[in-house]
Parts: C-alpha cells; structure tokens; sequence
C-alpha cells in the first residue's frame, strides 16, 4: 500500500503540489490525472526521492521513505517516464540490464531476466535485444523503456505519460500489454496522464488533480457515476459518459435466455467477454435489437438485447 499523507511542495512562490491526500493499495493501478503543470509529476517524483517534499509523507507499506536511503528506494521503484529516456549508445539488452547490473545479479540471472520480459514485451530477443534505440520505432522504444522499469522486479512502478507520444492504435495495444503485465506480475502501478480515456481503461482508482490538490479519486465507474460538480465532471465528459460507462462492462452481465427474447433465426453474435459498448455498436451495425451470445468456444450461451445495454446504468447492481 502506498500512502500520500499531506503532501506538500512548493517551489519559490509556486505550490505545485498541496496538502495531496492519496493512498492507492497494493496490486492496482492508480492514475494520476489532470491539465499541464497541476503537479502530477512532481507528486511522482516525490515517491521516489527524486524531489524532496516541503512536507507531509509518503509511506510504502507503512514505513517512511525517509527512513530509507533513496538509492535502496529506488531499487524498489520502478520508473518510466515520457520520451522514454533510454541510453542511446547501449544495446536494448544493456539498457533492460542496467539496474540488475547495479545489483550485481548474475549474468545468468541477467539473461533470463532479460529473455524474459522482451517476451513479455512481445519483442523477440534474437531480433531486438542487440539493436540501439535509435534503431526502434517510438512504441518499440516505449517498451524498452517499461522493461527496464520492470527488470530487478519492483513492487512499485512509477510511469509518467508513458505512452503519451504514440499513435492511438500502439497506445491502446501498449495500454493492453502493461494491463496484463501488471496483473501476472502483481505490482502497484501510479500512472500520470492527461488522457481520460487511458486513465479509465487501466485504473482500479483515477485521482484527478487540479492546482496541486486532489479533487476526487475512486474508481472509474464513481467518477463516472458521481463526478464532483465542474472540473471533474468535465474531465470525464458530459455525452461521452455513458458510452465510457457501457465500455468497462461485459456483455456477460447482461445475457437472457433466448426464448424470452424476440429474434431472428440467423441473429449475429457477439462473445460474451465483449464490452458492453462494442456489443452496442454491433446492435446498430446490424440494425438488431437482439444478437446471440457466445463462449470463446463458439457455444451459445443466450442472447443481449439492445433495450437491455440501453437500460443497462438504469437498473445496476
Ligand atoms: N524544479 C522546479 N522548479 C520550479 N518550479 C517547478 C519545478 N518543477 C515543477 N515546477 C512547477 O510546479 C508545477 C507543477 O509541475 P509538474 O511538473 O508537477 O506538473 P504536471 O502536472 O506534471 O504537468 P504536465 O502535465 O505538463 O507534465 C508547475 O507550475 C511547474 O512549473
Ligand atoms: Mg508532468
């Protein structure tokens, strides 16, 4: 569990991070949102030393980062940020190895580590692990940049906008891997970004951060539900809320037995792990109020009527 307890910093006249109130529990992704310069990234750094705080704590299972020196922290901490960083003039495998280097793991050690998250990654080690940076294309690098994040295991990864430069279709598939990843490997994630769509695609908690202070944090479905009159509720969208909404639910919650719905012999189907969002442009792509739905073996399981997904926020658990 990581805990922002008051949280303060100031620069000169400027408090760029004020009296934050946050804790984001172990195992889930927490992310950081809001507009330029409301102090996201100084709020990061404060986790892993790289600024000091003006005052308030961050406690890291209940023990005070203080107490410890930040070179052993940082070993603890995983970070990657925008634009990457990755050092130019090492090979892919020399930068994913820096910090087990610095551990003195051993090489065997080493390798494997390295073999391991390129194929995490989906980036096959013959081909990229003695390529230079400069060599990659930007989300190939954006990778690279997680793996070395990732590479002496820590229990807290720290990601400032780190798929911020991508194209929207790399973004998403990225978004996708690091979700896996986080949930195989069992880490803490605190994600910044200025995008509301990433933030709820990926977050167990989204905290939105206006001026340096926290305006609301919770899941994605509250914020969605309840979010706090003006700069919240702007956040996360006037029309677009409900669509947002239809897409963190799964067709499964909503599947009746066919016979007490009205169809036609030859309905189209959608699987029953779709999004109920993708399974609503299916209904108006083919014009049905009614499309069966099937397992990943193909079997039918039922049917998901349009009126149901319409209904679907209406009559919630
Ligand atoms: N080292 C510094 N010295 C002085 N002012 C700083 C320093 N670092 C940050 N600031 C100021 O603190 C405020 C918060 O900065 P921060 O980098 O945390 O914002 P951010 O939310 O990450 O913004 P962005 O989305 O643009 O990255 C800004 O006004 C910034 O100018
Ligand atoms: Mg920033």
């Amino acid at each position: 569990m990581i805990e922002l307890k008051q949280l303060t910093r100031v620069f000169g006249e400027r408090t760029a991070v004020d009296q934050l109130n946050l804790t984001v529990n172990s195992g889930e992704i927490c992310a950081l949102i809001g507009t330029s310069g409301c102090g996201k990234s100084t709020t990061l750094k404060m986790i892993n030393r790289l600024i000091e705080p003006t005052s308030g704590t961050v406690l890291i299972n209940g023990e005070d980062i203080r107490d410890q020196s930040p070179e052993l922290l940082r070993r603890r901490i995983g970070y990657a940020i925008q634009g990457v960083g990755l050092f130019p003039h090492r090979s892919v495998y020399d930068n994913i190895a820096t910090v087990p280097r610095l551990l003195n793991w051993s090489r065997q050690e080493i390798d494997a580590r390295v073999r391991e998250l390129l194929e995490l990654l989906k980036m096959p080690f013959e081909t990229f692990a003695h390529q230079y940076p400069h060599r990659l294309s930007g989300g190939e690098q954006q990778r690279i940049g997680v793996a070395r994040a990732l590479a002496a295991r820590p229990e807290l990864l720290l990601m400032d906008e780190p798929f911020g430069a991508l194209d929207p279709l790399t973004r998403e598939r990225l978004q996708g891997e690091l979700k896996q990843i986080q949930r195989m490997l069992g880490i803490t994630v605190i994600l910044v970004t200025h995008d509301m769509e990433e933030a709820i695609r990926l977050a167990d908690q989204v905290a939105v951060m206006d001026a340096g202070r926290l305006l609301q944090s919770g899941t994605p479905q509250a914020l969605l539900r309840n979010p706090r009159e003006g700069f919240v509720s702007q956040l996360v969208g006037g029309e677009d809320r409900a669509l947002r909404l239809l897409a963190l639910r799964r067709v499964d919650e909503l599947v009746q037995p066919l016979d007490q719905l009205s169809f036609e012999a030859e309905l189209p189907t959608v699987s029953s792990g779709m999004s109920l969002r993708d399974a609503l442009a299916r209904h108006l792509w083919y014009g049905q109020n009614c499309l069966r739905v099937v397992d990943d073996a193909g079997n039918t399981l039922g049917g998901i009527s349009l009126d149901a997904i319409l209904n679907a926020e209406d009559q919630r658990p």
